[in-house]
């Protein structure tokens, strides 16, 4: 899934589902209102869904928002078109045993729309979410609240 361009226009069901379980749900997501916080998409495609449908939903303590994948062509399609100063987009592999510098920061939620089927490993996957988070929380664990949303959508019903 690399022709980003091809992929931007025909992501209409995406776009769509993701606003939809966007709208259900973002509000059970624990916000602190009172903190900055940041928020990792992973998969983030050409940013569209990241960008246009999911930023919308935040909260204004949201000072930042990285976009990751794996495709190199999704992440420059993405910077191009959908980053501003709030987003931006890098790539990486979320299933690599070390997560990249970037992403090994901290991240208070982490969403991921249409992206987890894609990943044989997900153990790893989401190990590795968990410690982006538990980093923030200087090692104390943490409740994930809804971050990988659309993809649990189906099996929340
Ligand atoms: C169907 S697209 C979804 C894009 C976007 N989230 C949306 O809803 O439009 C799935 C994306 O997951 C990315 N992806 C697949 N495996 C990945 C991995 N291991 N790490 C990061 N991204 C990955 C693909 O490159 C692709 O852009």
């Amino acid at each position: 899934m690399n022709e980003a361009p091809l992929y931007s226009q025909n992501n209409i069901l995406q776009r769509h589902d993701a606003l939809h379980v966007l709208k259900h749900y973002a509000k059970l997501v624990k916000w602190k209102y009172d903190v900055e916080e940041r928020v990792l998409d992973v998969g983030c495609g050409d940013g569209n869904v990241t960008a246009d449908i999911l930023l919308p939903f935040l909260p204004e303590n949201v000072e930042k928002i990285v976009g990751i994948d794996i495709s190199n062509e999704m992440v420059e399609f993405a910077n191009k078109y959908h980053s501003n100063e709030k987003v931006k987009f890098i790539q990486g592999d979320i299933s690599a045993k070390e997560l990249i510098d970037e992403v090994d920061e901290e991240f208070d939620h982490i969403f991921s729309f249409f992206c987890l089927h894609w990943i044989q490993n997900q153990r790893m996957d989401s190990d590795q979410s968990a410690n982006a988070q538990d980093r923030k929380s200087n090692g104390k664990k943490r409740e994930i609240p809804i971050q990988v949303i659309a993809d649990k959508y189906y099996s929340i019903q």
